[in-house]
């Protein structure tokens, strides 16, 4: 079948107001960069003329500022989701000006199938190669395009010169069958391939394909600072003892990573660490970190939804590709979050926190209980299902100003019955087989800053109720301190009471 080559605004005029479209890519990669820009455009026109112009935009995860910056800046989404993190699009959620609906990343696919989200009128493709039978070699991220593609009116390919043909063979694209007739994901060992390795979609459905150059453009790591060091120490140390307990079998798990410096910072420790064997992962993002871990031999093997790489990573990944073929691959986010796989396969979880309480639970989404930050991400796939559940964060922030450890979280997404383990730069606390008050005092005298360490115990002291011996009037003293006064060490429990 011959396809139509347009250009990106050509592409950007297929679609309509009120349009909803499914995104390929999870992160940066894998993600179209060329036709979204031309799309915000056309809203900018659009909006200038006196016309409403909105669009709904499904992706796999965050993307970049090539689809949420220039997207949120021209005021052209009604409505988002499952995962976002650039600053002008969390502006726009903030303000009411986007629907933005947070979800856990394993389900959107399902969700979308189930006919929750209505119709896909577009999907957007980004891909390596394209064949006339309409098998695609997608890029450095999967997401949930296979959905997407199979409900899309409409296919835009996005054809990324950059990517190297010889990317076949590094995707596992796979749909489970839907409810009452879905059967177990047959993936028993992290490196199990299970899909195609291309994406098939109906030819008669792709309306254009842009020819597009682009590395993907994911952000370079800043050098880890003292805190992420001394929490990527502490996250190793409590993995070479539990392994040393024999409470971790020999051969070791697969470990699931969230992302960002203090995530980069524990896969660099764990690379140097003598005690822990040569391990596989089983996670949504693969950084910069992952490959070195890989040329070292120390990770032998990744399943992943996206190879989240700075360009000059990739640049080394494309000129060694054959080394790294057979250590990585790429998979559907309802695959690679899957509960199913995790809870099977036993994953050690690793995620980040914004702030924890004392009875351990977990905070990941809303900054002082209301503003959204990203979103829930994987971490709830992961947290809830996983052999064991790591989270870390630093025990302050803002120079102090805002402990990470309050007495009650102002927003759970993570109950204290499914996090297991804590860690700040501070230490390790050991959450498992302790009743509230012990888990609250082992956070308190390993995880709490100093200077916030008696304010918590007196908190602590406030109440004789219940098993969870929470004070209710006072539970959010640390958030009110930090609203009247900019400083949460200004917290006065008696005020409340
Ligand atoms: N209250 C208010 N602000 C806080 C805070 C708190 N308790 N904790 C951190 N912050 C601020 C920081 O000061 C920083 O502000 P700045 O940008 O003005 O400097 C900002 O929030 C980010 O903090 P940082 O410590 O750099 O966070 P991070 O980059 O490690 O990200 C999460 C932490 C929780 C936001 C991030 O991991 C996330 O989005 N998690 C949910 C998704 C997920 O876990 N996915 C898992 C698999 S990939």
């Amino acid at each position: 079948m011959a396809y139509n080559y347009i250009t990106a605004e050509e592409a950007a005029e297929i679609i309509n107001n009120g349009d909803t479209i499914g995104l390929s890519g999870f992160t940066a990669p894998g993600t179209p960069k060329f036709v979204t820009e031309a799309l915000a455009k056309k809203a900018e026109r659009e909006h200038a003329e006196g016309r409403p112009f909105k669009v709904n935009m499904f992706t796999g995860a965050s993307t970049s500022d090539h689809v949420d910056g220039v997207l949120a800046r021209a005021n052209a989404y009604n409505m988002r989701a499952p995962y976002q993190n650039v600053p002008d699009l969390r502006k726009r959620i903030n303000s009411h000006d986007c629907h933005y609906f947070d979800r856990h990343l394993s389900e959107m696919a399902q969700e979308m199938r189930y006919g929750t989200y209505g119709d896909v009128d577009v999907a957007i493709i980004e891909a390596a190669d394209i064949n006339e039978k309409g098998e695609i070699v997608l890029g450095c991220g999967v997401g949930n395009v296979p959905t997407y593609a199979m409900m899309a009116k409409k296919i835009i390919i996005e054809l990324n010169d950059k990517l190297p043909k010889s990317l076949l063979g590094m995707h596992d694209i796979y749909m489970p069958l839907d409810p009452p007739y879905r059967r177990e994901i047959p993936i028993y060992a992290a490196n199990d391939r299970v899909g195609s390795p291309v994406l098939k979609v109906d030819p008669a459905k792709v309306v254009g394909i842009v020819r597009t150059s682009s590395y993907d453009c994911v952000k370079p790591f800043s050098a880890p600072d003292e805190v992420s060091k001394q929490i990527g120490a502490n996250v190793v140390r409590f993995l070479v003892s539990e392994y040393k307990a024999g409470r971790l079998p020999k051969e070791f798990l697969p470990l699931q990573s969230g992302v960002g410096n203090v995530a980069n910072a524990v896969l660099y420790d764990l690379g140097e660490s003598k005690e822990l064997p040569p391990f596989m992962m089983y996670t949504e993002v693969i950084q910069d970190a992952v490959l070195a871990l890989m040329q070292k031999g120390k990770c032998t093997f990744a399943s992943t939804c996206s190879m989240t790489f700075t360009d000059a990573t990739e640049e080394i990944l494309f000129a060694d590709i054959n080394f790294f073929h057979d250590k990585i691959l790429m998979r559907p986010a309802e695959i690679s979050n899957n509960p199913e796989v995790i809870r099977r396969i036993g994953v050690i979880a690793m995620n980040t926190a914004l702030e924890a309480d004392l009875f351990g639970s977990v905070n990941s989404t809303h900054v002082l209980g209301t503003k959204m930050m990203n979103g829930i991400g994987g971490s709830g796939d992961f947290t809830r299902n996983a052999y064991l559940s790591i989270f870390s964060c630093p025990s302050v922030s803002k120079g102090g100003l805002i402990s990470n450890i309050v007495p009650m979280v102002a927003h759970p997404d993570h109950s204290e019955h499914s996090v297991d383990i804590l860690v700040t730069d501070q230490g390790i606390a050991d959450l498992r087989h302790k009743d509230p008050v012990e888990r609250a005092n082992a956070i308190i005298d390993n995880c709490a800053h100093p200077m916030y360490r008696e304010l918590l115990r007196d908190y602590l002291r406030l109440g004789t109720q219940g098993q969870t011996p929470h004070t209710l009037r006072a539970a959010f003293a640390f958030h009110n301190a930090f609203s009247d006064t900019g400083d949460m060490r200004n917290a006065d429990y008696a005020k409340y009471m």
